[in-house]
Order: C-alpha cells, then sequence, then structure tokens
C-alpha cells in the first residue's frame, strides 16, 4: 500500500473520474480558441510595462537577447506541458499532472504554488492595467484621479514637502475585477469571444507599434549593445520572463476543449511562438528608438512613440495596451477558479467548491471566490511583490511538469502520447535547468515570501485536504 503521503493516481483514474464526475464543465473550445486564450494571457504587464526596465537596469538593448533566452527556457517548459495536456486533458493542468506522476502532497503543493501564478498573477496585472488607465486618461483627456483612490495601501508617494502619502484603495482594479468575475460566471464561451476580440486589439497595438517604431529607429542606439555583459543578459531574462507567462493557461481549459488531444498542443505552442516573434521585434525596435538608459518608465512603449512625435500612435497604442493588460487579468482569472475546482474535486479543497451553475454551466463559485481575492489583494497591494511572487511560483510549476514528463516516461512508457515532447530527457532537463536558473535569479524577499506561502499551504493540506481527499476514502 503507497504511504499516504505519496498517495497518487494513475493517469486512467484520472481520466475516468473527470468523465464520470457530477462536475463537468461544457465541452466548447477550438484550437482557435485556445490559441487565443494563449496569448490573451501572454502578451499584457511585461511588454508593456517590463521591457523598458530591463532594458535599462539589467541587458540594455541586448534584452532583446534576454526574450530570446527566456522564449527558449519556455519553449522547452512549453513542449512538456503539451506532453502532459494531450495525455491527460483534464481540468487542473500543472496540479493534475503532477496527482498523477508524483503523488498528492506534490499535487497539493504545485496547485497551491498554480494561486501564485494565476490568482497572483492577475493581482499583479491589475494593478498595472490599473496605472496604465490612469496615465491614459491623464494624458488623452486630462483627467487627473486622486491618488489615494487608484492606488492601494502600500503604494505610497512623496509630495515636494517631503510628506508620504499612502493610496487607500485601488477603485479601478476593483471594478475591472468586478466586471471580468461577472463575465465568467456567465459561459466561458463568451469570455473566450471576448478575449478574442481583445487579442486582435491588442495585436493591432504591438503591429502598430512595430510599424511606426520601425520608421524612427536610430542603429547608434543599438551601440554598446551589451552594457552590462552577459549577466546582464540573464538577469533581464529573469525579469523578462514574466512577459511569457501564460502560455500554459491554455492547460486549465483542457476539459472545455472540444479535441483536446489534437488542440491543446497546438494551443500551447501556437500561442508560444506567436508571442516570442513579436516580442523579440518590439524589443528591437524599442532599444533602436530611445537610448536604453531612458527606458526605465512604466509605459515604455507609449514613451518611445511619444518621443518620435507620433501622439496618435500613442493614443492607439495605449488603447491596446489596456485592452492587453484586461485580457491577462481575464485569462488568469478564467484559470485559477479551474484549479481550485480540479483540487476540490479531488477532496483536497471543500466539495462545494467544485458546483457548476445549473444555468451557465460554469465553475461559479471558485470564480467567485477568485474574484473576490483578486479585487481584494489588487486593492491593497503594488505590484512589485505580487510580480516577483507570479514569477516563482509559475517557474516552480514549470519545473514539476519537466520532472513529469521524465517520471511518467519511465512509469508508464506505453501509454499513448498524442503529443511527444522531442529529445527526452534533453528538453525537460533543460527545461528544469533554465526554470531554476531564472528562480535563483529572484531575489531573497520573493524567496522568503514563497516559502511562507509553501508553508501555509502545508498547514492546510495537513490540517484539511489530507483527511479530505477523495483518494484516503478509497482503498489503494
Ligand atoms: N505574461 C503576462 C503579462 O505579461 C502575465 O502580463
Amino acid at each position: 500500500m503507497a504511504t499516504p503521503l505519496f498517495r497518487t493516481k494513475s493517469i486512467s483514474q484520472v481520466m475516468a473520474e473527470s468523465e464520470s464526475s457530477a462536475s463537468r464543465l461544457k465541452r466548447s473550445l477550438s484550437a482557435f480558441d485556445l490559441t487565443m486564450i494563449g496569448i490573451g494571457a501572454i502578451i499584457g504587464a511585461g511588454i508593456f510595462a517590463l521591457t523598458g526596465n530591463a532594458a535599462a537596469t539589467k541587458a540594455g538593448p541586448a534584452v532583446v537577447l534576454s526574450f530570446v533566452l527566456s522564449g527558449i527556457g519556455c519553449a522547452f517548459a512549453g513542449l512538456c506541458y503539451a506532453e502532459m495536456a494531450a495525455m491527460i486533458p483534464v481540468a487542473g493542468s500543472a496540479y493534475t499532472y503532477a496527482y498523477a506522476t508524483l503523488g498528492e502532497l506534490f499535487a497539493w503543493i504545485i496547485g497551491w504554488a498554480l494561486v501564485l501564478e494565476y490568482a497572483v498573477g492577475a493581482i499583479t496585472v491589475a494593478i498595472s492595467w490599473s496605472g496604465y488607465f490612469v496615465r491614459f486618461l491623464e494624458k488623452g483627456f486630462h483627467i487627473q484621479l486622486p491618488f489615494e483612490w487608484v492606488n492601494g495601501y502600500l503604494v505610497t508617494q512623496t509630495d515636494a514637502a517631503g510628506v508620504v502619502h499612502h493610496g487607500i484603495f485601488n477603485v479601478p482594479a476593483v471594478i475591472l475585477v468586478g466586471l471580468i468575475t461577472v463575465l465568467l460566471i456567465v459561459g466561458v464561451k463568451e469570455s473566450v469571444r471576448a478575449t478574442s476580440a481583445i487579442v486582435f486589439v491588442k495585436i493591432f497595438a504591438v503591429l502598430l507599434f512595430l510599424g511606426i517604431g520601425a520608421q524612427h529607429v536610430d542603429s547608434a542606439n543599438w551601440s554598446p549593445f551589451m552594457p552590462f555583459g552577459p549577466w546582464g543578459i540573464v538577469q533581464g531574462a529573469g525579469t523578462i520572463f514574466f512577459a511569457y507567462i501564460g502560455f500554459d493557461a491554455v492547460t486549465t481549459m483542457s476539459e472545455e476543449a472540444k479535441n483536446a488531444q489534437r488542440d491543446l498542443p497546438i494551443g500551447i505552442i501556437a500561442s508560444l511562438i506567436a508571442c516570442t516573434v513579436l516580442y523579440i521585434g518590439v524589443a528591437a525596435v524599442l532599444t533602436g528608438m530611445v537610448p536604453y538608459l531612458q527606458l526605465k518608465d512604466p509605459a515604455p512603449v507609449t514613451l518611445a512613440l511619444s518621443r518620435a512625435g507620433v501622439s496618435w500612435g500613442v493614443m492607439l497604442v495605449s488603447v491596446g495596451a489596456l485592452a492587453g493588460l484586461g485580457s491577462v487579468v481575464m485569462v488568469m482569472m478564467m484559470g485559477q477558479p479551474r484549479v481550485f475546482f480540479a483540487m476540490s474535486r479531488d477532496g483536497l479543497l471543500p466539495a462545494s467548491i467544485s458546483q457548476v451553475h445549473p444555468k451557465y454551466q460554469t465553475p461559479y463559485r471558485s470564480t467567485l471566490l477568485t474574484g473576490l481575492v483578486v479585487a481584494a489583494c489588487a486593492s491593497t497591494l503594488s505590484t512589485e511583490v505580487a510580480g516577483n511572487l507570479t514569477s516563482m511560483g509559475t517557474l516552480f510549476a514549470f519545473v514539476l511538469v519537466c520532472l513529469g514528463v521524465l517520471v511518467l516516461r519511465k512509469s508508464e512508457p506505453d501509454r499513448p502520447r498524442p503529443f511527444k515532447a522531442p529529445l527526452v530527457p534533453v528538453v525537460p532537463v533543460l527545461g528544469m535547468l533554465t526554470c531554476l536558473g531564472m528562480m535563483a535569479g529572484l531575489d531573497s524577499a520573493t524567496w522568503l515570501n514563497f516559502f511562507v506561502w509553501l508553508a501555509i499551504g502545508l498547514v492546510i493540506y495537513f490540517s484539511y485536504g489530507k483527511h479530505h481527499s477523495v483518494l484516503s476514502r478509497k482503498p489503494s
């Protein structure tokens, strides 16, 4: 009999449970929808906000190479995700894969870490959206909103007299999260339709930037190319990683895919390739338009256009960025409830959470829970803390998914794999190493927060999940 901590489910068991469960989700998504979900989750605060800082303080114009490096790391992890997703097309993503490979305790830990990716990711981007929105009103319409009501308590500002002011409540972020929560409850197909429309707007914004920006590139700005040396490129890759987060959100929607085994790998890989190409282009044009030291700005893309004197471009790209950030929040908030849903169906969280809405067929309780938590935190926190924690949780999940591929190739070598990651074990091992390297590059405060988060998770598991787990009720 397996020891309780490492009790595990076979893949067949995971699949059968999802097929027979009373809590089922409706299969309505195509390969195109899944790709849109991927791009919807990927292009956001990373490219529209973080790129400038990474260029100015870490990599210089060689931030282009940081994008290449980070993209390669994500490609290894993406191929592993694609193999797992096609083999186990069940809601819950990395959490579910861990259950079938490494056992319940690891599954719980990874599910708990995914909260950092999805819920904390949504919090980070919702705050960033609010910042963009405030600047958009200021620059475009000369409307000044009071600092206190567009920032959380943890955000401070020092005035000319040296007095420190705290924010009180981030109203725009909470309104955004509230609207998205309602949309997600009303229907996943409707939410995906909204995401697809937004994805077109944000891709248009990126292409517009590339089109206008290319005409204002001064190649002198690319020299020196590597002012911070090769290590700067690696550090830049750690920051830039945030920009790639989201392709794995496709796998949280597995149970709603019409042809999951074929379409999930397409959704993951297509969205990752499209975004990598766009990112490299944006990084090259941006650093060619403005000397890298001047890019330290929360909205570098619009800064560059405004320097080039293209004010109509500033407005259009700002609208695209707002749409882009909004869609990231939407997909993150679509992913989180589905992980909770899978955990609750397994008994690790209360069963009431996995109830599906009788009319809308969506996991409405877990969606509401996510909305409340994200709104509460987005109303108070700042982006820095939340952003790094998001990257840490995501990288941790990536490492375990790569490990899962290795374990399953050994333990179930004959199981049909509709998609096979190439060059195993090289690809998963390199995936693990790159992700661990990027984790090592995160600061000590983030590591501390991460360990505190894991400790809280373990307390919950040992006081609740372990005893209520569906698996604990069955003979193993
Ligand atoms: N990749 C997402 C973004 O950059 C999280 O906003």
